[in-house]
This record gives structure tokens, sequence and C-alpha cells, in this order.
């Protein structure tokens, strides 16, 4: 069984995809220091806790388990947290990944996979993005993003590390079978904080109800996280058999407004949700919608779980 090292597997999207490895025939072992992910979510390999960072801790870790890839999930997520403390992201996001380059380097390990995001495009000047759209990031952690994809261009150009960056748009929804699910504290995503004021009567927070789209709240292209992880998978198989690096967008193609999203969440869950329209929140563009094709067509990716209700429903059950 071939062994497929991840970082930032005991979080939400990390998780799903050591299900699906293990799912399919590959041993991951979760490298995380817990920060933000959970120990009971590790159930599909084994559990190593150290920090990306730290380069002796991860170098054991190769030591012990002979790794065939890594897929690199590690990373600080929170947008607003970024733009207050950016110095943190920097260390985390962008020393973190050079420790683990650095440490793959040594171990002759060439293939990563590696968890990007649609935030390093900035505000779109055309929907839906594409791969080319320039790469103009608002926040810090767009930026730590960027500097990562930019470091993977260095390293296989230098060290002939091969790297899939996967730029994904909004994940959502939980594991089919209710064995996983999105457990971020602080939570941020509009998903699960519209089936958490479902479940506790609580008012939710709509931001802003002007913007230039056809009901005035902001459009995102949701994505399954099995999808996600299926896509995971794919490109780690890509990769070991073409070793051409990229970048590639994982969305669907469509967009669904807040507005819609939380109709499908009143329907899906019969409770009422009380909204409240706050300010919008700063660097939120009207719309971000991914420009798929490239990843269906590499990488043969077909999403199968990302139909809004779906997504919702996955979530609430
Ligand atoms: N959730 C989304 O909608 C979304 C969208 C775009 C990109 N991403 C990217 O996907 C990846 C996973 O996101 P997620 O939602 O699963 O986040 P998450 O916070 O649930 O998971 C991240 C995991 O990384 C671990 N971690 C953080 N810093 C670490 C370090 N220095 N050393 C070791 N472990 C560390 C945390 O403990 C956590 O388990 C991240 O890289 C994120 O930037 C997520």
């Amino acid at each position: 069984m071939k062994n497929i090292l991840i970082t930032g597997g005991a979080g939400y999207i990390g998780s799903h995809t050591c299900k699906a490895l293990a799912q399919a025939g590959y041993n991951p072992i979760t490298f995380d220091n817990l920060s933000a992910g959970h120990k009971h979510a590790v159930k599909w390999g084994p559990l190593e806790i150290g920090d990306i960072r730290d380069s002796e801790a991860l170098s054991k870790v190769f030591k012990k388990y002979k790794t065939e890839a890594v897929i690199h999930f590690a990373s600080k997520i929170v947008v607003s947290e970024s733009v207050r403390e950016p110095e943190s992201y920097y260390d985390n996001n962008v020393n973190g990944t050079l420790s683990l380059l650095n440490v793959m380097q040594t171990h002759s390990i060439n293939v990563i996979v590696f968890s990007s995001t649609a935030a390093v495009y900035g505000y779109p000047e055309t929907n839906p993005i594409e791969e080319s759209h320039p790469l103009l990031p608002i926040n810090p952690y767009g930026e730590t993003k960027l500097k990562c994809e930019e470091l993977l261009e260095k390293y296989r150009d230098t060290h002939g590390i091969n790297y899939i960056a996967l730029r994904y748009f909004n994940a959502a929804g939980a594991d089919p079978t209710s064995e996983l699910r999105e457990e971020h504290e602080p939570e941020t995503h509009l998903i699960p904080l519209l089936l958490k004021a479902a479940k506790e009567n609580k008012p939710f927070s709509l931001f802003g109800n002007d913007y230039k789209t056809p009901d005035g709240t902001c459009i995102r292209d949701y994505i399954h996280v099995t999808d996600l992880a299926s896509a995971h998978i794919k490109s780690l198989e890509y990769l070991i058999n073409n070793q051409r690096s990229q970048c590639l967008n994982l969305g669907t193609g469509k967009g669904y407004s807040v507005r819609e999203v939380l109709e499908a969440a009143k329907k899906i869950t019969s409770k009422k949700i009380n909204e409240v329209i706050s300010e919008r929140r700063e660097g939120d563009p009207d719309s971000l919608v991914a420009k798929a094709d490239a990843a269906q067509k590499i990488l043969d990716w077909h999403p199968q779980q990302s139909d809004l209700h779906n997504i919702i429903r996955t979530a609430w059950q």
C-alpha cells in the first residue's frame, strides 16, 4: 500500500481526503499540529502530531514511512485573521511550505498536491475565472497562497519536484455517510453558519444585499468536499504518470447567490431562518465562479456530489 503524507489531514478537507485515499487503496499518514484540526477526524491512517515548520519532525516521519507523495492542506485559513496578523500567516503558510519542500527534497519525494484557493485572483476582471486570470490577491491569506504557488514553481525548476496547485472555490458539504463533517472554529463559511442559525433558532447575518447580482447578494461557486477529495487523488495519479506541474481551478462553473443558498437551506432543514441584513464585509467581490473545464479535462474529474441541495443535505445530516 502506498504511503501518502497528508499535512493538515485532521482538518475539514484533509480528513475527507484521507477517507477517499484509504478507499482508493492508499495509506494516508496525517501530519498535523492540531491547531485547527481534530484527532477524532483521523480515522483512516496514522496521525503524526507535528508542525510543518519543524523540519526535524517532518524528516522523522519521512524516515518512518516510505512516502510516495505529499498532499499539502496544512494552513491557516481565516481571511479576516490574516488581515489582523499577516505575519503569522506568512510564517505558518509560506515558511511552513518552504520547510516541507526542503524536507521533501532531502528525502527525494518529488510529487506534491497543494491546496490553493480562488483568493489568489483577487477581484475578478471576468467571470467565470480562468486559471490565466491575473493573480492579484487582496488579503494576506491569498498572498501567502500565491507565494506558495511561486515556491512550488521554483522547486519544480530547480529540484524537479512536480506539483499540482488546486485553486478551490467554496468547499462545502460533508461526508455522505456522516462519518466526518465541517468543524471550523471560528466558523466563517456560509453553509455551516446558516445551518447553525437554523438549528439554534438564532439570527443569520447576511453581509450585504446591494451587490451587482440579480438578487443583490454575493454569488459563489460551491464544490462538495468529497468531489474535492477525489480531485486530489486524480491529481496525485496524474502527477505520478505525467509529471506535468500546473495550477487548476476546482469548482463547478455554476454560482449560487447567498439568497439562493438561504432559501435552499430553509427548504432542506424545514426550519425558519431569520436573516439580519448586515454591513458588507470588506473585500467580498460580487461574484466568484470558476471556469472549471481544465481540471475536468486534464484530470478526467467530474464533480458528482456538488448539486447545491446535496451539499446542504449532507452538511445538515
Ligand atoms: N475550506 C475552504 O473553503 C477552502 C477554500 C480554498 C482553499 N482552502 C484550503 O484548503 C486547505 C484545507 O482547508 P480546511 O478548510 O480543511 O482547513 P482546516 O483548518 O480544517 O484544516 C487545516 C489543517 O491544517 C492544520 N495545520 C495548520 N497549520 C499547521 C502547521 N503549521 N503544521 C501542521 N498542521 C497545521 C490544522 O490543524 C488543520 O487540521 C487549506 O490549505 C485552505 O487554505 C480551503
